[in-house]
């Protein structure tokens, strides 16, 4: 059977777009997510060729997880108006744990990052996969009315995915593929030229509607709007485009901002925050 998706492009020491962090071996244990511990050799790659490969498996299997993807959701031919997505400042870091290129996560690789005076606080890619979940489980992404789904990471990595590939639902598998991404630059559907996830050039402007208007999220905006207000306000003409910050602290790149806007009066996730976006316009376009 020949698999759905295959991950092209050329190999790491070729071409990189992050620089991971410098070789070093990790020597202490580290918890499993099922909170066994785990030791050294199986979780960072000193048992050389068969760990090597880890996160490729990871990354294969989270493509081969449901036959006959990618497509999850009808394409929209209809022209009908969609939404647009960015999520900035994504943790997603790629860093040499022992002979393994991981997603750093600051659960199992703490004791590597404080040994590079990192903060292991600031590494959460969970943010970013919790927040995909949110866009792509939503009945506004199944109706097809997802128009762009655009990442930029805290290194200022760009990527787009295709609003109809599913994210794999486990983080372990999450990590995988975002690992795979970064080092070859593009995922692509086996048999077929799409990149279903890619990464492209920066500003992410270059790549949104030229009709759009750009929506930013933060808590720190004195601009309260009710959101279901303000998306049924909105005209259809305009594409909108929601800018939410996928870390865990900070403030988004207002530069290229329309409107600045708050949505509660508490800090929320970012995953809560795109919840409600995909809500409104649901409401919005009586979708169910
Ligand atoms: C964990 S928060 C980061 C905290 C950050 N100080 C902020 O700007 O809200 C992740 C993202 O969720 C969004 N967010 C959180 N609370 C919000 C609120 N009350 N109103 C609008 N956006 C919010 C923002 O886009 C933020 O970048």
């Amino acid at each position: 059977m020949v698999r759905p998706y295959g991950v092209k492009g050329r190999k790491l020491k070729k071409r990189k777009v992050e620089e991971p962090a410098p070789v070093e071996e990790e020597e202490e244990e580290v918890l499993s997510d099922e909170g066994e511990g785990v030791g050294v050799e199986e979780e960072t790659g000193n048992g050389g060729e068969i760990a090597e490969t880890e996160d490729e498996k990871r990354a294969e299997e989270a493509v081969n997880e449901m036959p006959g993807i990618p497509i999850t959701a009808p394409v929209d031919k209809t022209k009908r108006p969609g939404v647009v997505f960015v999520l900035e400042k994504a943790c997603l870091e790629v860093g040499k744990v022992g002979k393994n290129f991981q997603i750093l996560n600051s659960d199992d690789h703490a004791n590597y990052l404080k040994k590079q005076n990192r903060n292991p606080a600031d590494y959460r890619p969970d943010i970013i996969h919790q927040a995909l979940l949110a866009i792509f489980d939503s009945p506004l992404a199944k109706a097809g009315r997802l128009q762009a789904v655009y990442v930029k990471t805290e290194k200022g990595v760009l990527f787009e995915i295709k609003p109809y590939v599913r994210i794999p639902r486990t983080f372990k598998r999450f990590c995988g593929l975002m690992s795979q991404l970064l080092q070859k630059l593009s995922i692509t559907a086996v048999g077929k030229r799409e990149k279903l996830l890619n990464v492209i050039k920066n500003p992410v402007t270059r790549h949104l509607p030229v009709n759009s208007r750009k929506i930013g999220l933060s808590y720190s905006s004195e601009k309260l709007a009710n959101l279901c207000n303000y998306v049924a306000a909105a005209s259809d003409d305009a594409t909108l485009v929601f800018v939410v910050g996928a870390m865990a602290h900070g403030v988004i790149d207002k530069e290229y901002i329309d409107d600045f806007i708050s949505i509660s009066e508490y800090p929320l996730s970012a995953a809560c925050c795109l919840n409600r976006i995909c809500s409104a316009f649901e409401q919005k376009w009586r979708i169910t």
